[in-house]
């Protein structure tokens, strides 16, 4: 062989329908390859009759994908080692459970070690003479049912048929022939041994959904659940096509093994290990089994009798099964147990349930039983104050309820033998993902996916993240992302790559503030024009996203809409719905007129909001009917509010005069409107100052607006003129109505006539039929600020300065670990974090020692002259897993003065989550905590330093000076 034909051969094998793993189809003939599909003629798939059920079960899908994609459908069916045939078949097959399969590998002598005995790995290739009567097949090896399982779904993947072709009707793109590569493809082990979704708070959308399309309008006798063998098949499959393995069913209002008799063998036929949530011990559901089959109270130390024996027939049903058993006990509804609850009942509860599986399954050994502890809420608590479990029971870590994790695994507790998992909602990142793996918390993987759509390539990521984390790193996770567009859409690469960055902006903006805890002033209606730069990019993006849907062939729409035109299309109606809101209720204070069409604006989009949902419902004949089901608007406690309500707006009279007059004047960065008395600057007192508003050299735009709008029915024109030559107006004059309620006049200074500080006055003059004419003053500061030549830096203007981390001006490396940035992640920029987080044995540095990063920066100004700034560094919330003993911190400092350790979330209980961190304006909704320090720093230049204390902090931004608004988006870098 030549090395040319070796480059052949890697050209034909490098596709895109494979996200990420080895490719080893191709749809064009090379030296090295198997036809599968050439010339009408099609490969018969060989098993062999003493075949795990589920492998023959996954051929025929196998078989029914090749015809998906040539419409030549292949023949399945179980050989001996005697057949004879002259055309080349493909041999399918589980080492150690095949005999087909165990002979070929005898007669041929073939080396099987590097998946024999290894979980859930596979290996395919192309062999000569398999057997004595066939002189060429394909071979599809699996160590286990699963490995089988997985490397036919590994190759349908790559011939196109995406493994959301039904869940998110993705189509399949036909292919004349199709060709294995000789080499094949393999796996080895998975980074994460049991990868499971978990369907939770199902009701209404999914729980809706699903009782129209898998049942005849009602669901089972005993729990009324939907979620009966026929949805749980798709279910199944769908996660065996994402290499997942492992299942919590909906529990909601529903019991799996009750629900329908058949869920629990069918899941085992298809080949998914079942469990039971967190709060559900021995594979019942609970509190509804409870409630149906229960006797008593649901308290161990009233009523250990009763649950004891629930617990036995629940291990009895579940034993013809693969499972892995929840231990434990949580209070009914997912609620903390008494508080008379102690760890030593705990400890009792456990010790039964162990004897339990010990009897049932007749185990000397219980340990060969797979048996979790979810530790939750309380639970952790437990742990902390000292309660332990044995050590072959996984311990599973659990994040906050938004992704990000309580507690990991330290490396004291890395050699249990049940090893760390991790429960996690669908919130999570990478940066947590990433953090689990290196913390060995890879026992037991399981998502919260909600209703799982839409997160549908949350979910792909999840999985493919547990299946092999090695493939993906901060910085190439946008290749996943383009792969999977090109896979899901059939794009060429430039259309994926734009994909690609509308999903990140999605993401990103959905992650400043969770759409359901919007409200009207999450963003800034006043400062450095946040909500409108907000509003602005959410129609780019959007703009961005129906170019590509329209350019779509039909055939491919549905799918784009489900996973990317519809979530932009909903965040975007949502997220400028709460703006109009906003900006109605502060115009209602400053009585313009325009509050009633900000309240028109509100109703119209609260409307759309809900003619979005039914376009998703309406998709494909109501296939996806009820999906979106879930109410969103007014999200403010725990539980879902009952219906989407819109939110309250203000409407002024339209017929009445407000009592200053029918101008209204309101300069940018006020919150204010002349004339009259306002709320913001003399609510109190009887005189009110006049208007006055400033701008600086290094302010990011060279203008300010002065909005004129009408403050009733008088229609009335007006002038606007300044007393500075370097002040331009426009428009200078305009003509203000119940019919056109606001003119915007923009007044933009010219740096080069202005010397040091100079005040413009600029005059609206008003007149009206049959009303007394005005005459507004507002005062314009222009502020011509310099820095020193050759400066190199940040540079204040408008009031601070606003670093974006990953801008350092100088950045150290200690014990070859960096301060690097992930690029994608944060609310406007990225974050950087030191990397390797696993470096210096995970351990610490005092603030001075470590890693470092520096930015250069020149103020004007001080805090009320005082000679101190107030520096502000926004981080990630991130709790702190490394345990009580170690706080997640890390070190600040302003040119030589003392470095500053700041451990940023503050301590609270085991198990309970600090003060600041939940809530509508927490830590979480805003998706930042703010760090400030004070210094001394007379204007002038001078350095900032960060320092690493503590891993995985994650700094987005650092702002110097005034801080509007924690949600600052459009308040990026500013400075040379
Ligand atoms: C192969 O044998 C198994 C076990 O008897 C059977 O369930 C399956 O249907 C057979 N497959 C075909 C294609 O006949
Ligand atoms: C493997 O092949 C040898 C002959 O080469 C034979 O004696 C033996 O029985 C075979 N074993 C199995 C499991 O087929
Ligand atoms: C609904 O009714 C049809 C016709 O009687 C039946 O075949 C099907 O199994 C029923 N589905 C369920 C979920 O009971």
């Amino acid at each position: 062989m030549d090395g040319l034909k070796f480059i052949a051969l890697f050209c034909f094998f490098f596709l895109v329908n494979a996200i990420g793993q080895e490719t080893c189809v191709s749809f064009h003939d090379s030296p090295f390859s198997f036809s599968v599909v050439i010339g009408g003629s099609v490969s018969a798939l060989f098993l062999s009759e003493d075949e795990w059920p589920g492998v023959q079960r996954a051929a025929a899908d196998f078989a029914s994908d090749i015809e998906k994609v040539t419409g030549r459908s292949p023949k399945v069916s179980n050989v001996t080692t005697s057949v004879k045939t002259s055309v080349h078949p493909v041999i399918i097959g589980t080492l150690g459970k095949s005999s087909l399969v165990d002979a070929v590998v005898n007669h041929t002598r073939m080396d099987v070690s590097s998946v024999s005995g290894k979980w859930e790995s596979f290996m395919t290739r192309m062999v000569n003479n398999p057997l004595p009567g066939i002189s060429k097949a394909y071979l599809i090896i699996g160590a286990d049912k699963r490995g089988t399982i997985y490397a036919m779904y590994d190759l349908s993947e790559q011939i196109g048929v995406s493994p959301w072709y039904w869940w998110a009707d993705v189509p399949t793109t036909k292919q004349a022939e199709i060709y294995f590569s000789a080499t094949g493809c393999s796996h080895g082990l998975p980074t994460v041994k049991y990868r499971a979704i978990f369907f939770n708070d199902e009701q209404p959308a999914l729980q809706n959904w699903a009782m129209e399309k898998f049942t005849n309008g009602t669901g089972a006798a005993l729990t009324d659940s939907p979620f009966n063998h026929f949805f749980y098949s798709k279910v199944f499959e769908l996660i065996l096509r994402l290499k997942g393995n492992f299942l919590w069913p909906a529990i909601w209002s529903s019991a799996f093994a009750v629900d329908d008799p058949q869920n629990q063998a069918l899941a085992d036929w298809f080949g998914i290990v079942m469990g039971t949530s967190h709060e559900e011990p021995m594979m019942r559901s609970i509190p509804v089994e409870w409630d149906l089959f229960g006797i008593g109270p649901w308290n161990y130390s009233t009523n250990s009798e009763f649950i004891y024996n629930f617990w036995v027939n629940g291990t009895e049903r579940a034993k013809p099964y693969e499972n892995i058993f929840t231990m434990g006990m949580r209070g009914d509804g997912d609620l903390p147990l008494s508080e008379t609850t102690n760890v030593d009942l705990l400890e009792k509860i456990v010790s039964d349930q162990r004897q339990i599986l010990m009897s049932v399954f007749n185990e000397s050994d219980v340990t060969n039983v797979p048996q979790v502890w979810a530790l939750y809420k309380e639970v952790i608590g437990y742990y902390e104050d000292g309660m332990r479990v044995p050590d072959d029971i996984t311990l599973l870590w659990s994040d906050d309820n938004w992704g990000n994790m309580d507690r990991l695994p330290i490396p004291d507790e890395f050699d249990r033998r049940g090893g760390a998992g991790v429960y996690y909602h669908y919130d999570y990142t990478f940066d947590q993902l990433s953090q689990a793996v290196e913390r060995q918390a890879t026992r037991i993987w399981v998502v919260n996916v909600g209703d799982l759509k839409p997160y549908e390539l949350n979910i792909e990521f999840f999985f493919s993240y547990a299946w092999n984390s090695s493939l993906w790193s901060y910085n190439n996770l946008d290749s996943f992302v383009s792969s999977w567009a090109q896979r899901e859409f059939d794009v060429p690469i430039s259309t994926a790559n734009e994909i690609t960055t509308i999903i990140t902006n999605l993401t990103r903006w959905n992650n400043r503030r969770k759409p359901e805890l919007l409200n009207g002033t999450t963003f800034s209606l006043t400062d450095y024009r946040e909500a409108e730069s907000v509003i602005t990019a959410w129609d780019t993006l959007l703009n961005a996203s129906t170019k590509i849907y329209n350019d779509l062939s039909p055939e491919f729409q549905p799918a784009f809409f489900e996973m990317i035109q519809h979530p932009i299309l909903a965040s975007s109606t949502l997220s400028k719905m709460w703006i109009a809101q906003g900006l109605n209720n502060l115009h209602a204070a400053q009585a313009r007129l325009s509050t009633n069409n900000l309240a028109d604006e509100v109703e119209r989009l609260f409307e759309r909001d809900y003619d979005i949902e039914l376009e998703y419902h309406h998709l494909l004949n109501g296939k996806w009917d009820h999906m979106m089901d879930q109410t969103h608007v007014q999200y403010f406690y725990r539980r879902q509010p009952m219906a989407d309500t819109m939110p309250p707006v203000s409407r002024m009279r339209t017929r009445k005069q407000a009592i200053p007059g029918p101008m209204r004047v309101s300069p940018e960065g006020t919150g204010q409107a002349w004339p009259g008395p306002n709320l913001v600057s003399c609510s109190m007192s009887d005189t009110c100052p006049v208007a006055v508003i400033s701008l600086d050299t290094y302010a990011p735009l060279n203008s300010r607006y002065i909005d004129i709008g009408a403050g009733g029915p008088f229609p009335f024109a007006f002038t606007a003129s300044s007393n500075a030559s370097w002040l331009t107006l426009i428009p200078s004059e305009g003509y203000v109505s119940p019919s056109n309620t606001e003119v915007r006049v923009q007044a933009t200074v010219d740096w080069d006539q202005v010397v040091g500080s100079e005040i413009a006055q600029i005059n609206f003059n008003a007149t009206s039929e049959g009303q007394m004419p005005m005459s507004i003053p507002v005062f314009l500061v222009a502020n011509r600020t310099v820095a020193p030549e050759g400066f190199k830096g940040f540079v204040e203007g408008d009031g601070g300065i606003s670093i974006e981390a990953p801008h350092t001006s100088r950045n150290t490396s200690v014990a070859n670990i960096t301060w690097t940035e992930l690029p994608g992640y944060g609310k406007t920029l990225s974050g950087i974090t030191p990397w390797p987080r696993s470096g210096n044995n995970f351990g610490n540095f005092t603030a001075g020692s470590g890693p470092s990063v520096e930015y250069d920066f020149y103020n004007f100004n001080t805090v009320n002259g005082t000679g101190n700034v107030s520096v502000t560094v926004l981080v990630s919330p991130t709790l702190n897993s490394m345990g009580p003993d170690r706080p997640i911190s890390f070190g600040v400092q302003m040119d030589d003065q003392d470095h500053q350790t700041k451990a940023f979330i503050p301590l609270s209980a085991p198990g309970t989550l600090p003060g600041e961190w939940d809530g509508t304006d927490g830590f979480v909704a805003n998706a930042v905590v703010p760090v400030t320090t004070a210094w001394s720093a007379l204007p002038g230049a001078h350095t900032l330093r960060l320092w690493m204390v503590e891993p995985a902090v994650v700094v987005q931004k650092i702002v110097i000076g005034k801080l509007p608004s924690l949600t600052k988006t459009s308040f990026t870098d500013r400075g040379s």
